[in-house]
């Protein structure tokens, strides 16, 4: 079995930026996944995500990657990498569907020696009880036969200074044996690698990261209501505490929190809290709720707004700017923009949108078409709410003095606009 072989399981934001570092570091990488029109398109030399180009992707493919549908790429590869994605189940609980069909997968293929590692994001224990009980094949024991371990993705999209070279990865082994194994493979690809004491604790390190940024955005979301009334600009008091040059990390107010690390991996952690512990995790029960009822609030926010200006919400055309969850990429995962949109339909408004990286825009069945010009739909509105602060947004030099702004990331210096 040749040492330097890899498969990566799920070709997503995760898996495809991975399977390019490896395969650019001398790994010999095959891509696995179940949507066999990515497969093919990865095969034509064509990228689905932001943060990897097409001409990445041929490059990945001359050094030799092939993507494929069959699972029985396994049996070749010394080291197998997970990668699939954990969605919330209809109850708010962890959907762990695709972890488990992609370990019986590596299970069916599964040769002595493996090394398997885990990345989605996932419940501390996962690895152990529902990881290692799919893998079990008969004669091979995990930790012994075959080493396991979880490793937590950091991939930020869009982030343009840190990628899966230069951040640290923490690994956490089944056993010693598994954590050595599993750092000795990443340290192939990525600088430094960061050992944990065991796979619970590479499995909570994840989740909190996220949930700490969870609850501090949801702190500023709940202080920028108590300062809009109290006539405090919140974004001057932030920049002014970040000054503090220890023990103090700024984050901000917005619409609310999108994307899959914020609004879906800390439910993860507080549904184990609850159904082994019978206890609720106070924090992210309140930092969901904070957050969630942010779109309702900006709606609120541009009705007093509109009124201000003698104007109802009811027939008044409203253009949001910016759609997708961060800024200056395409992705619109769990976006908080979505929530915006309904809760302005419901007051009876007209909706317009425009967003530089996503042409059409689906809202519960409706389609919205991103406007043209930003300019000239500023110019037709009653009032412009930023969602997204994009850069093109940042680099207009004059918006329309007459048009109020609500300003929901606090980006813009136009007097006509309010932050939240
Ligand atoms: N996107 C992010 O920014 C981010 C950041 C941190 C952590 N994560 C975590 O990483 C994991 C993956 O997320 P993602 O954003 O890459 O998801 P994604 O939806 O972009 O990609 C997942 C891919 O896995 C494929 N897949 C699903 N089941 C499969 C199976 N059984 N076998 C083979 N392929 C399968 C899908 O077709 C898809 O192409 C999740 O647990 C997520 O929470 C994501």
């Amino acid at each position: 079995m040749e040492d330097k072989s890899l498969v990566v399981i799920g070709l997503g934001y995760v898996g495809l930026p991975l399977a390019y570092e490896a395969q650019m570091s001398g790994l010999q990488v095959t891509g696995l996944d179940v949507n066999g029109e990515i497969v093919e398109s990865l095969n034509k030399g064509w990228s689905h995500i932001d943060d990897i180009s097409s001409e990445q992707v041929g490059e990945m493919r001359h050094a030799g990657f092939v993507a494929a549908t069959d699972p029985a790429v396994i049996q070749n590869a010394a080291t197998v990498v997970i990668c699939v994605p954990t969605p919330l189940a209809p109850g708010g609980g962890p959907d762990l569907t695709h972890v488990e069909q992609a370990a019986k997968d590596v299970a069916q293929n599964l040769q002595p020696g493996h090394l398997v590692i885990l990345e989605s994001t996932t419940y501390p224990g996962t690895t152990e009880e529902v990881m290692i009980p799919a893998l079990q094949t008969p004669g091979l024991q995990a930790g012994t036969d075959f080493y396991v371990a979880f490793s937590p993705e950091r991939i930020d999209p869009g982030n343009s200074s840190f990628g899966i070279r230069n951040t640290p990865k923490v690994v956490g082994g089944v056993n010693e044996d598994s954590t050595e194994r599993a750092a000795n493979f990443y340290k192939k690809i990525i600088d430094e690698v960061i050992p944990a004491r065991g796979v619970r604790e590479a499995e909570l390190a994840k989740l909190i990261e996220n949930t700490y940024r969870h609850v501090n955005i949801a702190l500023m979301n709940e202080l920028v209501r108590f300062c809009h009334e109290l006539d405090i600009d919140l974004w001057d008091a932030i920049r002014c505490a970040a000054t503090k040059p220890f023990g103090y990390e700024a984050f901000f107010p917005g619409p609310g929190v999108g994307g899959h690390c914020i609004p879906i991996d800390p439910n993860y952690l507080s549904h184990r809290v609850k159904t082994h512990l019978g206890q609720p995790f106070r924090f992210i029960e309140l930092a969901q709720e904070i957050n969630d009822s942010m779109p309702t609030y900006v709606a609120r926010r541009a009705q007093e707004m509109l009124n201000h200006v003698g104007k109802a919400a009811k027939g008044a055309n409203v253009l949001l700017l910016g759609v997708t969850y961060k800024a200056d990429i395409a992705d619109k995962r769990e976006s908080p923009a979505d929530d915006v949109a309904l809760a302005l339909e419901n007051l009876g408004a007209n909706l317009s949108y425009h967003d530089p990286y996503v042409a059409q825009w689906l809202v519960k069945g409706q389609t919205y078409q991103s406007q043209e010009s930003v300019k000239k739909a500023a110019d037709s509105s009653d009032l412009i709410i930023l969602l997204q602060a994009h850069r093109d947004y940042i680099e207009v030099d004059q918006w329309p003095s007459e048009v109020p702004i609500l300003d929901t990331r606090g980006v813009l210096t136009s007097p006509s606009a309010l932050s939240l």
